[in-house]
């Protein structure tokens, strides 16, 4: 049994703030198997038979959302002037505390988990855990199995930072599959740079076994069940 304060579950299951969720349980808008609790600092099992507003509750500690990014928007949480892609999470699906896993630059589209999860955040994103990445490049030139090499023994990015390394597939002339399991800021702009590619297009099309579904338009996004959730951690 899982047991938490009756204020909190309402605020992060329902969205609504900690004063909110508050003044609405001391109104009598919340009950527990069919009573009104208005005791919102009591302790109560999290599945409980829980409603309110005449709501029911279905309790979840976290939620794990997958966004197929759009050009030109921000992967933050929030900021004054540009749209994020917290923004962009439709009303049934927000949270307090939502934010990306990772970033994605304004230009990138695609693969990105949006969540509350920080632990599972940190798990997919350090390099620690060879969670891979996957990469769809479209270049402005030419590719070469030079390159191909460069990339599998390891690139060292301009500054001199190394990268571990990575798996490149040429697709065409100019199209290129890539996977990495690391972060760095830019990185895949600046390893093509290093073998005097720009890249002209960049979409993340999988994150460990989780691959971005084909019918997941961009800017939409989904729940993931904890089944998907889990193949990010299947490495492939
Ligand atoms: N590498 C980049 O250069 N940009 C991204 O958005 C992701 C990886």
């Amino acid at each position: 049994m899982k047991q938490e304060r009756f204020d909190k579950i309402i605020a992060t299951q329902f969205n609504i703030s900690r004063k909110d969720a508050r003044i609405a349980i001391r109104r009598g808008k919340a009950s527990i198997d069919g009573k009104i609790l208005r005791d919102f600092g009591a302790l109560v099992d999290v599945n409980s038979n829980i409603t309110f507003n005449g709501q029911a509750l279905k309790y979840k500690k976290f939620i794990y959302i997958l966004m197929n990014k759009p050009k030109g928007v921000l992967s933050a949480s929030e900021d004054k002037k540009r749209e994020t892609v917290v923004d962009l999470v439709p009303e049934h699906l927000r949270r307090h505390g939502l934010f990306p896993v990772g970033r994605l630059d304004k230009d990138t589209t695609g693969f990105l988990i949006i969540t509350d999860d920080g632990e599972f955040a940190h798990k997919a994103i350090s390099p620690k855990y060879e969670v891979y990445k996957k990469y769809i490049v479209t270049l402005d030139g030419k590719l070469t199995e030079d390159m191909v090499e460069a990339f599998a023994e390891g690139i060292v990015l301009a500054d001199g930072t190394p990268c571990r390394k990575a798996e490149l597939q040429i697709l065409s002339d100019n199209v290129a599959c890539v996977k990495i399991c690391e972060g760095k800021y830019h990185q895949i702009k600046r390893m093509f740079g290093v073998v005097g590619l720009g890249v002209n297009e960049l979409k993340r099309v999988s994150v460990g076994g989780l691959i971005l579904p084909e019918n997941l338009a961009e800017g939409d996004c989904v729940e993931l069940t904890l089944q998907e959730k889990e193949l990010i951690f299947a490495n492939c």
